[in-house]
């Protein structure tokens, strides 16, 4: 089908277009309307004929919009942003139906509900429609410029100065002037292990002692580093464990169980679309295995870490940088170097006695990628340390300036050990040292397999090894029986 789209944009004939548009946009308004009024009277046939005249409004006021290039050809984009406003359309409607059943008019805040339902429903259709067509994306090599409209959401992909003075958002209407321009900057989780937990005397207990903590409090755990895409390289910081780090089976002492791994480190990277052959650099925070696991598969990255953990860890080769962080003070910190625009490479000794912390500025934001300053971000508002601490006086000092930081700078946490360091950069939450989110406990499955019990797979009968001196069921002879119905060990079940 031949095209239209753009025909009268930029000539003479546009603004008078514009005009017909938005008078047959009115138009649909104006007989849906009637045809509701006709409706009420009971003239349904009258109304029918209304909606037939909508219709048609509707689809000039469409060819218009066309002919003057209000929506941008390769549509994709644009209907990426709708389905989200769908989405959030509905919980929009929805509060305005309460308003208007709080005032009284039930009847109408009824019907309400429903378009509540629709706008949701309409997302999905997007979804389902992006999922099935859209093409494949290539990825440009100088990405173009973003501009984001700050009420509705909406995209423009270009140079938003080429457009006229008097050009608008096309989903919502707000001026060209309130548009900003999109960060190139993203900072991705690279998730690797889920569904653990971690005690309260492992994440609180250093200074005032593990047995003024509660053991039966867990807080959610798991692993995942972090990366840094800027637009212009790709940066990671740490590099997950070693492809063959052992399964973790967490039994009623475990302290911390990093939950099941969900698969390799470089392939959870590629997941979100990196090679590793395009990683420029990596920022070490220490010299520990979830953290330093396969910096060997980076053939063109520079590996930035400590001289103190560098010697740790007898790292040797031409890719490796010793850092001894001669760019003096980052803000309230005292030591850091410059990796990037916007990007430092921070002294923070504690955890380890090389650790370091990474700071990426984002506008307004600031990611604050810290390794484990805290195992969980419970720990951090409760200005607590982790047992897991090798210098107990360097870290009290890394951690009085890292919250000392999140007060002075909005900050946005990325711990490595609880999902809050991805919910964190999901939500775009900024922390408020003084308003700890209600903590969410861990995956019942994990509490479960920490157990160490057994079931007998045809009587039911379980074996909980604290009701037997402690003995492991593992550890049985093999000749051992259930108890209660006499089958052999091989029926029994993990619990
Ligand atoms: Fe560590
Ligand atoms: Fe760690």
């Amino acid at each position: 089908m031949e095209s239209l789209h753009g025909l009268t944009k930029g000539t003479e004939l546009e603004p008078m277009i514009k005009n017909f548009m938005t008078g047959e946009a009115n138009g649909t308004m104006m007989y849906y309307a009637l045809a509701r009024l006709a409706k009420e009277q009971g003239l349904e046939e009258v109304a029918e004929k209304f909606i037939e005249s909508a219709n048609q409004e509707a689809v000039h006021a469409g060819f218009y919009a066309t002919l003057n290039g209000k929506y941008p050809k390769d549509f994709w984009k644009l209907a990426e942003t709708v389905m989200k406003a769908e989405y959030c359309g509905e919980s929009q409607v929805k509060a305005m139906a309460e308003k208007v059943r709080a005032a009284g008019f039930n009847k109408a805040s009824d019907e309400m509900e429903i378009f509540a339902k629709q706008e949701y429903h309409h997302g999905e259709v997007l979804k389902e429609i992006l999922k099935k067509y859209r093409p494949e994306r290539v990825e440009t090599e100088t990405p173009k410029k973003i501009y984001v409209c700050p009420v509705c959401g909406y995209e423009y992909e270009g140079e938003i100065s080429e457009e006229p003075d008097d050009w608008n958002c096309p989903l919502c209407g707000q001026p060209k002037s309130a548009f900003k321009e999109k960060s190139a900057l993203k900072v991705k989780a690279v998730k690797f292990f889920e569904n653990g937990f971690m005690t309260q005397p492992f994440a609180c207990g250093l200074e005032d002692g593990v047995e003024k903590f509660d053991a039966n409090v867990k807080y959610r755990s798991c692993l995942q580093n972090f990366v840094i895409d800027n637009g212009k390289e790709i940066i990671l910081v740490d590099t997950g464990t070693p492809d063959d780090f052992p399964e973790q089976i967490p039994d009623e002492k475990t302290q911390i169980y990093l939950g099941e791994k969900i698969k390799n480190y470089v392939d959870a990277l590629k997941d979100l679309g990196y090679e590793p052959e395009k990683v420029s650099k990596i920022l070490i925070t220490h010299k520990h295995p979830d953290h330093t696991g396969v910096i060997e598969k980076f053939p063109n990255a520079k590996i930035f870490i400590s001289r103190v953990e560098a010697d740790a860890m007898n790292l040797n080769g031409e890719n490796i940088v010793r850092v001894d962080f001669t760019d003096g003070a980052y803000k309230n910190f005292e030591k850091s170097q410059k990796i990037a625009d916007g990007i430092y490479y921070i002294f923070a000794p504690g955890h380890t006695t090389g650790n370091s912390i990474v700071i990426v500025e984002d506008g307004e934001k600031n990611y604050l990628i810290h390794g484990d300053v805290t195992y969980t971000d419970e720990a951090l508002y409760m200005n607590k340390l982790s047992v897991a601490t090798e210098d107990k006086i360097a870290a009290r000092d890394t951690l009085n300036k890292v919250r000392e930081f999140i007060k002075n700078n909005p900050t946005i946490y990325c711990s490595t050990h609880t999902p809050l360091g991805y919910e964190n950069i999901e939500n775009q939450k900024i922390i408020d040292l003084d308003k700890m989110p209600e903590p969410i406990p861990p995956k019942e499955i994990s509490a479960k397999k920490a157990t160490g019990k057994y079931i007998c797979g045809i009587c039911g009968y379980v074996y909980d090894p604290a009701e037997n001196n402690g003995v492991k069921f593992e550890d049985l002879p093999s000749d051992w029986k259930c108890p209660r119905c006499k089958q052999s060990k091989e029926n029994f079940n993990k619990a």
